[in-house]
């Protein structure tokens, strides 16, 4: 008994030596597999998201490097289908007519954010890097939305609507701090489809020589 006592402390602490010892060469191949899983998605079940995971979404979000600490950022979470609803009913007469109207209010259309039962908007304080700290934060809440099994889609559209006079009252309740402004907004919910991957061009990477 006395011998087997012996042994497994003999191991343990080699166990433990060579952990102390040993560099940290492990690849963390979640965030690269993330990275290439995650797709735009455009179609959403109902199920509503948990206020949990929109939170550590977005605290994923703030996580993100940014000039100087700065955190010129404001982040809005909308998981409201009224506010939604009423938001899409808004905007639907501004595109109806237009070739964008065609493209958008197909037969499956459920609202203007691709049909998500949640959105996140994203606004930048006017300084000069917080345009590119917005953009990181996005990638940042997209990955930890794909590792919690949500999907997401990056809008641009819907920023146009919120800063014409038909959309003023919605991005008034979005109480953004004076001076920001809206950058994009993210759709997020339960994945109803599983789209392909969109091809890249691997030719606008080169090495410098
Ligand atoms: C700044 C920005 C704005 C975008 N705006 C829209 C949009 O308004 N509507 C939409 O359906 N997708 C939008 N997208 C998603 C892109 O269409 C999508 O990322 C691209 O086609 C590549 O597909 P993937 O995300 O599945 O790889 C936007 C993406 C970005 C980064």
């Amino acid at each position: 008994m006395k011998q087997i006592i012996i042994t497994v402390i003999l191991c343990a602490t080699a166990l433990v030596a060579l952990r102390i010892a040993a560099p940290k060469q492990e690849c963390n191949s979640n965030v690269i597999e993330a990275i290439y899983a995650r797709r735009s998605i455009r179609q959403y079940t109902d199920c509503a998201v948990e206020r949990e995971k929109l939170m550590e979404v977005a605290r994923a979000g703030i996580a993100a490097p940014n000039a100087m600490n700065r955190q010129a950022w404001a982040v809005r979470i909308v998981d409201s289908k009224e506010w939604i609803d009423a938001c899409t009913a808004a905007f639907v007469p501004t595109i109806e007519g237009t070739p964008f109207g065609e493209h958008l209010l197909t037969a499956d259309f459920k609202n203007m954010f691709r049909n998500a039962p949640a959105v996140i908007f994203v606004a930048a304080e006017p300084s000069v890097y917080a345009g590119v700290d917005c953009g990181i934060l996005g990638q940042n809440m997209m990955l930890a939305a794909y590792q919690l099994g949500l999907g997401t889609c990056c809008l641009g559209s819907p920023v146009g609507f919120m800063n014409s006079e038909a959309g003023a009252k919605f991005l008034a309740d979005l109480n953004l701090p004076e001076g920001y402004q809206l950058q994009y907004a993210i759709a997020i919910g339960y994945a109803d489809e599983a789209p392909e991957a969109k091809p890249r061009d691997e030719s606008k990477i080169s090495f410098v020589e």
